[in-house]
């Protein structure tokens, strides 16, 4: 399957230049895959699709069951890798965000913020609610906070069966959370540890909390899969996911610092946050790295597009369209034709979102952007298990053809020292 088309790219990027990274990708590539590389300790994620074990899923999907039997509502608390996959899939997938569900996933400790997690609790006060506590340390701050509050509020819902309604999914035989677990007799599920958190949608972190919508979490690994044979055996000129790293490489090379995701669906917004700290904590160390965003179009074209049209110039754009929506509609023809838009009449919406992005391009091109045009067939578990593997193949690819190592995140500790002594937590004075 095709999903990129560099063209955009080419008035700034040769094709020669292109072609003169073969070697350095697929060697990028082949680290990977043999485990050679920087940090290759954590790189469990690039087989995975091949070695999910099927009695776990099984018992995934048995587990989120029982939930939905007692459950209206299952609150995930988790931050970071520990949520983001999981959310980036329930709002591509849900093809109606506006329709009250019978099942609901909120999230909670990602956030200190009172107002949030208040509002949550009161929300739940009256729900019969499951929690799906996720940390692969066990030991992050934002989910234990949130964590004690709301364990507290199931004690009070449901006494001493309080625990049948906690999943703890963590690291195996350490931290406080799987000794918590252990200890109070929740049902625990393992995150692999060669597997960092950002790259953990397709295990038991992403999947839970999707199979609690009965979203068929089998046909995510079987996309994911047909991504691995399609990008770890193509050849570097057919290989999208190598492409993308290279061009991503290119672009940084030649000046561009900042690449904005431009996603043309709403419900690819949660995929722009996902992918805002996948290629955020795997490349951005050593004074290195394009820093990731993302827009919504054509809706930050009425605010950002000024800015990415004229302003400075740091940007490499990467479109994500949807080739075929769940639903499309046709504009009503009007006989006066005050607005003058019946001329739109003979399109349907999705295809005027289609044109809107050609314009965009063939705009953004001309104010030199370079532009890369993703473009996903449909908003099905399947293809979302194709797209995060793609991402996560081309990240991997891409941090080592910036010569760093995409799987460590060291930076992330500078604030929480500052804050735990802030908070007088002991060990922690020398950082006041
Ligand atoms: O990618 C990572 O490893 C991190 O961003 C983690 O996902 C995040 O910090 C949450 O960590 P944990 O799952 O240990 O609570």
């Amino acid at each position: 399957m095709k999903l990129l088309n560099y063209t955009g790219v080419l008035d700034f990027i040769s094709k020669e230049s292109i072609e003169s990274l073969e070697a350095e990708a697929t060697e990028a590539l082949h680290k990977l895959l043999n485990k050679t590389g920087e940090g290759s300790e954590f790189t469990g994620w690039v087989d995975y699709p091949y070695n999910v074990d099927n009695d776990e899923m099984k018992r995934v999907i048995q587990v989120s069951e029982r939930l939905r039997e007692q459950s209206e509502v299952l609150l995930v608390i988790g931050v970071g890798g520990s949520y983001l996959g999981a959310q980036a899939a329930l709002s591509i997938l849900d093809v109606n965000p506006l329709k009250k569900k019978d099942k609901e996933v909120i999230f909670v400790g990602n956030t200190f913020s009172s107002d949030y997690t208040y509002n949550v609790y009161e929300y739940l006060k009256d729900k019969d609610f499951s929690i799906n506590i996720i940390s692969k340390s066990g030991t992050t701050t934002e989910p234990a906070v949130a964590f004690r509050i709301f364990k507290n509020l199931l004690k009070e819902k449901y006494g001493s069966k309080y625990n049948e309604r906690i999943v703890a999914t963590t690291t195996l035989n350490k931290g406080a959370l799987y000794e918590l677990a252990v200890t109070e007799g929740y049902e625990i599920f393992s995150i692999p540890e060669d597997i960092g958190g950002r790259y953990s949608v397709l295990t038991t972190v992403g999947l839970l909390p999707l199979a609690f919508r009965n979203i068929d979490i089998r046909a995510i690994i079987f996309g994911a899969r047909a991504a691995y044979d399609n990008y770890t055996k193509s050849a570097y000129l057919e290989n999208d996911a190598l492409l993308y790293a290279a061009i991503r490489n290119l672009a940084y090379r030649a000046g561009k610092t900042v690449e904005i995701l431009g996603l043309f669906e709403p419900r690819l917004h949660y995929l722009g946050e996902w992918y805002k700290q996948l290629f955020g904590e795997s490349e951005g160390k050593d004074r290195k790295g394009l820093y990731p965003s993302f827009h919504t179009y054509t809706t930050d074209l009425h605010s950002l597009g000024q800015y990415v049209q004229d302003g400075e110039r740091l940007f490499l754009e990467t479109f994500i369209h949807v080739e075929k929506p769940a639903n499309d509609m046709m504009i009503p023809r009007e006989v006066d034709d005050f607005d003058g838009i019946n001329y739109l009449t003979k399109f349907s919406l999705n295809e005027i979102n289609k044109r809107a992005k050609m314009g965009t391009i063939k705009a953004h091109v001309s104010g030199e952007v370079p532009v890369l045009d993703i473009t996903l067939p449909e908003m099905t578990p399947y293809y979302f298990g194709y797209l995060v593997y793609f991402m996560m193949l081309s990240c991997g690819v891409s941090g080592y053809l910036l010569g760093v190592n995409p799987f460590n995140q060291d930076g992330v500790e500078a604030y929480k020292n500052n804050m735990f002594a802030m908070l007088g937590r002991p060990g922690y004075e020398k950082y006041l």
